[in-house]
């Protein structure tokens, strides 16, 4: 995820641009940069938070430009790599958000015509195909070159030559334009440019817009003009960066259908049947790996022990999880193991020292992260990048999904090098990932219902989650969000376990949230309703779509997509998150920063 920004209008573009990025600083922070026209194309970009580009920035003249604010996906954090990008003879200047699956392809041809490169970027090669598609109309050229582009993209072009206007497009990434008087704004997102006017043109998909100062003009793929309809918004500034959701935690919720699309982009592939790593994790993950130990903490520890279910089904490798903490002093290190560190800041102390313990110990290292340039990915030898964007609410969640969309890409490639996985196996998983985002939205449009069930837990002084299986480290997790944002006392247990201890503590008072799914344990898991109801508890059931069953044992049911073995988690997590979010919202807590926890802990 990134932000960009585009300006044409009558005032110092620098200024604008510069407002804008900070408001889409949420959208990443790792790199920024900024291209006005003042004759030439006048460029300069940081590394860091855009404050670092503000200092250093020398006023500029000029009221048309662009802007970025990077999160980098592809490339590191460095100045070259920075957007915004110059064609090779510098005239065009280009922002992008998303990722060009095909660019290395599209590289080695451009390179060929002569053309230069100076990043490690998939970005810069737009700007260079569309200088290379440019016969002196800008807007010709990059509906030419969008054509070849493979992925998605939110792009905005400046052209020296041209430079009463600048164009917009995109595909799957969002793009929002801005109608002023005699100025107009394109962004990532509407805060960018709502201090200058609340008048907006959503873009649709493939549609590509072309803003003069005085004019906005949207074509469909096909080139045609299209008729679109100005939106007035009427939210203050703050509820804008929230995309209009009361709090980060909620948009980041709804972020989900997204992010799951995002971690899947370019590793998944239908047609050659098979998943795609960066070389270094093939790398690894084709070594000879006797065991894999997974190092973790909070949220991500709970995405290992989902990992774990997954990794040993797929592909009959042991697989020990371990607290970072515990791991680094405590921990066996065996040079054949592949040590797996989850941490999506990629800066936690405790995961860092437990992964800086297995390299010094001659163990494989692999880091699942959101953050590229973190500490985690330059400790580590290979790491995997979540591609979810910057997460602010404190509690986890688009980027624990990611983690376990992960982990089930490693369980599926492991299992197809060692032969436990047919291709045809692993086409039919390939084609559950797809649907994940839909199965995603299907709970989201059942937000009134879980806001429904959450009145039921809002005054409860404790609350037990329990699961068999994977619904076990599920119950875990979903224990954690209730206990972190609404201050509720809640733990998740292995459900066979209840009569072995908690049942001293289960109380008429204390309800139960049950995750009931049809796999081997389905019967017990009815058992252990059975018994929690016969000592007065309320259950909540949290059961599949086509359970006809469930209903005769549980008080209350929410339903969620089917599917066998772990397929049916993604859409059960988000159901866990809502809940825990609408009881933190019933009783008036801080959902986005609670009380005493930090997003990234960086001491021991
Ligand atoms: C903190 C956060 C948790 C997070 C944990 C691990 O405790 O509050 O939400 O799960 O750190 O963070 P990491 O960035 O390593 O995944």
């Amino acid at each position: 995820m990134c932000g960009i920004i585009g300006y044409n209008g009558f005032r110092d573009a620098d200024i604008v641009i510069l407002n804008g990025l900070k408001k889409l600083e949420y959208r990443g922070y790792d790199s920024a940069g900024i291209a006005i026209i003042d004759k030439k194309q006048q460029v300069y970009k940081e590394i860091g938070e855009i404050k670092n580009l503000e200092e250093k920035l020398p006023k500029i003249k000029g009221t048309i430009g662009i802007g970025h604010t990077r999160w980098a996906t592809t490339g590191g954090v460095t100045k070259n790599n920075a957007h915004p990008h110059l064609s090779t003879s510098g005239k065009i200047a280009i922002v992008h958000n998303g990722i060009i699956e095909n660019y290395v392809k599209l590289r080695e041809n451009l390179e060929k015509k002569g053309f230069k490169f100076v990043s490690q970027t998939d970005s810069e090669i737009i700007a260079n195909l569309i200088e290379d598609n440019y016969k002196g109309n800008l807007k010709d050229a990059v509906f030419s070159a969008i054509k070849k582009l493979e992925g998605y993209y939110a792009i905005v072009v400046t052209c020296e030559d041209e430079p009463d206007k600048i164009i917009g497009a995109r595909l799957q990434s969002p793009l929002v334009i801005g109608v002023g008087d005699n100025e107009n704004f394109l962004a990532s997102d509407i805060p960018a440019f709502l201090k200058y006017t609340n008048r907006v043109i959503y873009l649709n998909e493939a549609e590509i817009c072309v803003l003069t100062k005085k004019d906005v003009k949207v074509y469909n793929k096909d080139e045609k003009v299209v008729d679109k309809k100005e939106n007035v918004i009427d939210w203050n500034i703050q509820d804008a960066e929230k995309s209009g959701f009361p709090h980060f935690m909620l948009k980041e919720i709804y972020d989900q259908p997204d992010t799951v699309n995002q971690v899947l982009r370019g590793r998944i592939s239908e047609i050659h049947r098979n998943i795609n790593f960066n070389e270094n994790v093939e790398n690894l993950l084709n070594s000879n790996i006797s065991s894999i130990q997974i190092v973790a903490c909070g949220t991500s520890y709970y995405a290992g022990l989902i990992g774990k279910y997954i990794i040993e089904k797929f592909t009959d490798t042991p697989v020990f999880v371990e607290f970072a903490s515990e791991y680094r002093y405590f921990g066996l290190k065996h040079e054949s193991s592949l040590v797996i560190a989850i941490t999506q800041s990629g800066e936690t102390l405790d995961t860092l020292a437990a992964l800086r313990e297995a390299k010094n110990s001659g163990c494989k290292t692999l880091v699942i992260t959101n953050v590229v340039g973190s500490t985690a990915t330059r400790i580590s030898d290979a790491y995997i990048l979540m591609q979810s964007g910057p997460e602010i609410g404190v509690a986890a969640t688009k980027t624990f999904t990611s983690q376990i969309i992960v982990l089930l890409l490693i369980a599926l490639k492991l299992g197809m090098i060692k032969n436990k996985i047919s291709a045809v196996q692993l086409y039919e998983y390939i084609r559950y990932l797809r649907e994940i985002p839909r199965t995603v939205r299907d709970v989201l449009n059942k937000n009134n219902e879980i806001l429904d069930i959450a009145k039921q837990l809002k005054n409860a002084e404790s609350v037990f989650f329990i699961g068999r299986g994977v619904n076990y480290p599920l119950s875990l997790e979903g224990a954690l969000k209730l206990k972190e944002i609404s201050y509720i006392h809640a733990e998740g247990f292995a459900a066979g376990e209840l009569k072995h201890g908690p049942f001293a503590l289960l109380t008429k008072s204390t309800p139960v949230v049950v995750i009931a799914t049809k796999d081997a344990t389905y019967d017990k898991i009815l058992a252990n309703i059975g018994e929690v109801k016969a000592r007065g508890s309320q259950v909540i059931a949290i059961a599949e779509i086509d359970d006809t069953e469930i209903e005769k044992h549980a008080d209350f049911v929410l339903r969620v997509p089917g599917g066998s073995g772990v397929l049916p988690s993604i859409p059960i997590i988000v159901v866990l998150q809502l809940l825990a979010y609408h009881v933190a919202d019933l009783r008036k807590c801080s959902i986005d920063k609670p009380r005493n926890l930090a997003k990234s802990v960086t001491v021991e």
